[in-house]
């Protein structure tokens, strides 16, 4: 069976698609130099899966660390996930965010070109359309026009960086993937988001004010033109996400393909404490503050490219992803 190297494997979303990988039997390896995971995630996959993957923790910024990896790997191809994701930290720190997210990739792309490996699969986001013309984004619309920050700037960058490399290699194969709004965790309630530090994201943070590590929740605006006041999402359940990985990985062809991963419906923020509230059955304490700084009234995916060329369509819905989340809450 191939083997598959996960950089940021340990993280949200890559140790979701580790399981998924490792359930359809492909040899997995992780290189993550846990940043913002931990490494008990490892005991966790070997928990649900019976298998535990082999664990490099290397910062890819270290050319020598990553091409040992690489050396000793023998690997088919690599899930790139790790990188920096905090959009406000990155107006804080570009410095890091570019040579983190930008440095680091080279540093794997240098590697993948050195032993020979022709298949890269990239966590993109919705975030390299800026603000696109239309609420819902299709493959097709412009990138990299009004991005309001370096984090943003990075995804566009790479994605610009890989469709190079795939003009001067023509048998080297990329599939960029751009998320919309990964919510939810593994059914067993074993894994999920448990990012290090406060989160800016909407469900890190209403799970913290489950557990009452903060007092309650800011809605960032009530004033937009959208149904209820609030800002519109396309929230895709994770579990949905990390199995778009493995039909992109067995569709990979030479050349750049580029999908939305998303459900193509939108979801306000009321609604999301809603679904949170009927999930826990508890009251979700927010307030309403103004509008923050760069967020878009209303952003959907068009994920039917996704559908007709990978076979792929998000099957959960916003209720399986807080019913998962409670259980991940309980449980840890
Ligand atoms: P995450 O932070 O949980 O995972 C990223 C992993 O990368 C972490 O385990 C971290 O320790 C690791 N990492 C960071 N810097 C590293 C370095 N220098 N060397 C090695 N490892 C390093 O984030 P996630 O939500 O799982 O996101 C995965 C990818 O998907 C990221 O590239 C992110 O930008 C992208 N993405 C995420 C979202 C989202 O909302 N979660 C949306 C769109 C795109
Ligand atoms: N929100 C709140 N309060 C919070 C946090 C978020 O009301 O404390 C709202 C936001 O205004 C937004 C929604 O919840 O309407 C979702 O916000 P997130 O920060 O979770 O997600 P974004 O859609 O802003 O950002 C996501 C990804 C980024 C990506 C961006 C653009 O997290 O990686 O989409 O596509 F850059």
């Amino acid at each position: 069976m191939e083997k598959i190297l996960a950089t940021g494997g340990t993280g949200y979303i890559g140790s979701h698609t580790v399981i998924e990988l490792i359930k359809k039997g492909y040899e997995v390896e992780i290189l993550d130099n846990l940043y913002n995971s931990k490494i008990e995630v490892l005991d966790k996959i070997e928990n649900l899966t019976g298998v535990r993957p082999k664990f490099h923790q290397i910062d890819m910024l270290d050319e020598n660390g990553v091409d040992k990896v690489f050396e000793d790997g023998n690997f088919s191809a690599v899930i790139h996930f790790a990188g920096l994701k905090a959009v406000g930290e990155s107006v804080e720190k570009p410095l890091e965010y570019y040579e983190t997210n930008i440095g680091g990739t080279l540093n794997i792309l240098e590697s993948m070109k050195k032993y020979g490996v022709k298949k890269i699969i990239f966590s993109s986001s919705a975030t390299v359309y800026g603000e696109p013309e239309s609420d819902v984004c299709v493959e097709t619309l412009p990138t990299g026009q009004k991005l309001t920050n370096p984090y943003g700037k990075t995804k566009y960058m790479i994605e610009e960086i890989l469709k190079d490399y795939a003009v001067a290699d023509k048998d080297f194969n990329v599939t960029i993937l751009r998320y919309f709004n990964p919510v939810g965790n593994d059914e067993s309630g074993l894994i999920g988001e448990d990012p290090n530090g406060i989160p800016n994201n909407l469900m890190p943070i209403i799970m913290k004010v489950y557990k009452k590590e903060i007092p309650e929740l800011s809605v960032f605006g009530d004033d937009y033109n959208t149904r209820d006041g609030s800002c519109i999402r396309d929230y895709i359940h994770v579990v949905d996400l990390a199995k778009g990985h493995l039909l992109a990985l067995e569709n990979i062809k030479p050349g750049v393909s580029i999908y939305n991963l998303g459900t193509g419906s939108g979801t306000t923020v009321f609604e999301m404490i809603d679904a949170f509230e009927k999930a826990s059955g508890e009251k979700l304490p927010y307030k309403v503050v103004g509008r923050r700084a760069g967020d878009l009234p209303a952003l959907t995916a068009n994920p039917e490219k996704a559908e007709r060329e990978l076979g792929w369509k998000a099957e959960k819905t916003v209720e399986d992803a807080m019913r998962d989340t409670i259980n991940f809450l309980r449980n840890n």
